[in-house]
């Protein structure tokens, strides 16, 4: 994507949540993991403003608050982008989302993203993919402190990819189209308070987290691998795999692992599993064949935000 071009009056784009499937955590201190897109976005309008200052501002129905990480994503965002640029007025951005915040499945990335594509077009700047995952990380470490990388990465490409911090998102190919369910606790945590905990339990344990770390790695290609071939049996089990590992490091909840049982325990599914930094937010699960929608259906009696996704090939779309 290059574009240049005249300023217009309204730049919107748009980007996607994500889904971790294997090696959240791990992927901060070098390990490989493997992340999915989902059919819940983040859209994004740049106009000018006639205030003196860049205002962030969020639709009513988004239901946004003036300190939620999100808007100090995309000011930031807008700061870093504006910095050198004289004579340009201030901006206006607009968020609106479709994304809980606090839920793990990657708001604040969505919505770095598409700042950044939104108000980079929108001055006419040249960009490129590099360029935007650059801002939008800044974003994002606004936001989170220390990520790794794995949110903006998934939300900007799209689709299934492979990630490290080293080497970045490489896409996967899917040998069929595949389901994945995901379910929102309700409970709102802060992200970068769990990649410090984590941190923490590395340095008083080094050795046996470097192997976890390791382990992750090592799941998260056979993750790859089971993707890639359709074997969706194998999958589940790696994910059952990489949940007992998220225990050890302290990011499940009491609730996440009533959640998780009860689904393994009583619903048609192959595994599940946390996604994202754990401490509340989300549980995905990978439904057995055509029972995706009856588990919906049960678990939506107790948790309103449950939904299936597939996995979306487009990433950041300029509306
Ligand atoms: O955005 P969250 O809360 O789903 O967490 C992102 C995944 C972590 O591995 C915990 C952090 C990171 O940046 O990789």
């Amino acid at each position: 994507m290059n574009v240049e071009g005249p300023l217009r009056n309204v730049v919107r784009a748009s980007a996607p949540g994500k889904i971790i499937i294997t090696g959240e955590h791990f992927v901060v201190h070098g390990s490989n993991a493997i992340a999915a897109a989902i059919n819940k976005r983040a859209t994004v309008s740049v106009s000018f403003s006639e205030s003196s200052d860049i205002i962030v501002s969020g639709e009513e129905e988004s239901n946004l608050s003036k300190d939620d990480g999100r808007f100090v994503a995309a000011k930031y965002i807008a700061r870093n982008i504006l910095k050198d640029k004289r004579g340009i007025d201030p901006v206006k951005i607009q968020i609106q989302s479709e994304i809980p915040i606090g839920s793990g499945l990657g708001s604040s990335a969505a919505i770095s993203v598409a700042t950044s594509a939104a108000l980079l077009s929108f001055l006419g700047l040249e960009m490129d993919k590099a360029k935007i995952n650059e801002f939008a990380k800044l974003g994002e470490q606004a936001v989170h402190g220390n990520p790794s990388g794995i949110d903006t990465a998934t939300s900007l490409n799209g689709g299934i990819v492979r990630f490290n911090r080293s080497g970045g998102a490489s896409p996967i190919q899917l040998s069929e189209s595949i389901q994945f369910l995901v379910i929102f606790s309700g409970d709102i945590r802060n992200t970068s308070d769990l990649i410090s905990k984590v941190a923490e339990r590395r340095t008083a344990f080094r050795a046996t987290f470097d192997n976890l770390t390791r382990s992750a790695s090592f799941l998260s290609d056979k993750a790859r691998l089971s993707l890639e071939t359709g074997d969706l049996p194998n999958l589940g089990a790696l994910m059952n795999m990489n949940k007992a590992a998220l225990s050890w490091i302290g990011v499940s909840t009491p609730r996440l692992q009533e959640l998780i049982e009860k689904i393994l325990e009583n619903e048609p599914c192959l595994g599940a599993k946390i996604t994202g930094a754990g401490g509340g937010g989300s549980v995905i699960a990978l439904p057995k064949p055509e029972s995706g929608q009856a588990m919906v259906s049960k678990l939506s009696k107790l948790y309103p935000y449950a939904f299936l996704t597939t996995v979306p090939e487009v990433g950041l779309r300029l509306e």
